[in-house]
């Protein structure tokens, strides 16, 4: 069953790129004490999530901070080499936490997973955003249609702060 509102985020470990290299992060450390808008796509590098999504939380950002969210993150079924080559060819170093879910086991923890074999891309996450307190689901988001980043984008979730 998916994860709903009102909800703790699973246990489930990711990893990220620092200046010192690869480092894990379990979801207490990302999420204890904080609020976090996270936002999850099917894959770094892929059309809309490059165009789109990740773009719209850049865009907006400094006015989601400004409502007082402490962290902006992503999460996506790929490797913690390609997230990270995904945010230096965003410029989003240090503006977004890139949290890779290499293995799925995030996106099955939560009941969110997408199953793109048919594309030649495996199990991947679903399109969807969160603002989670202190570990607990305070709103989710999904799309409606494939190849769109609307509901579950920066612009949607800042009017929903
Ligand atoms: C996209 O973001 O456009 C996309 C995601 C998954 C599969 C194909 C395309």
């Amino acid at each position: 069953m998916p994860i709903a509102v009102g909800d703790r985020l699973p246990a489930a470990t990711f990893k990220t790129m620092t200046a010192e290299g690869v480092k894990e992060l379990s979801t207490a450390d990302v999420f204890a004490g904080k609020k976090v808008v996270l936002f999850a796509v099917p894959g770094a590098f892929t059309p809309t999530c490059s165009r789109s999504h990740l773009p719209g939380y850049l865009a907006n950002r400094d006015a989601i901070l400004a409502k007082g969210v402490d962290t902006i993150a992503v999460t996506a079924v790929n490797d913690v080499f390609v997230m990270d080559a995904w945010s230096k060819a965003n410029d989003a170093d240090g503006k977004i936490l890139f949290l890779a879910d290499g293995a799925a086991a995030f996106a099955t923890a939560v009941g969110l997973t997408l199953d793109l074999t048919a594309a030649g891309m495996g199990v991947r996450s679903q399109r969807w955003s969160m603002l989670v307190d202190d570990g607990v689901v305070k709103e989710v988001n999904f799309e409606e249609k494939p190849g769109v980043a609307d509901l579950t984008g920066g612009a949607c979730m800042l009017g929903h702060l």
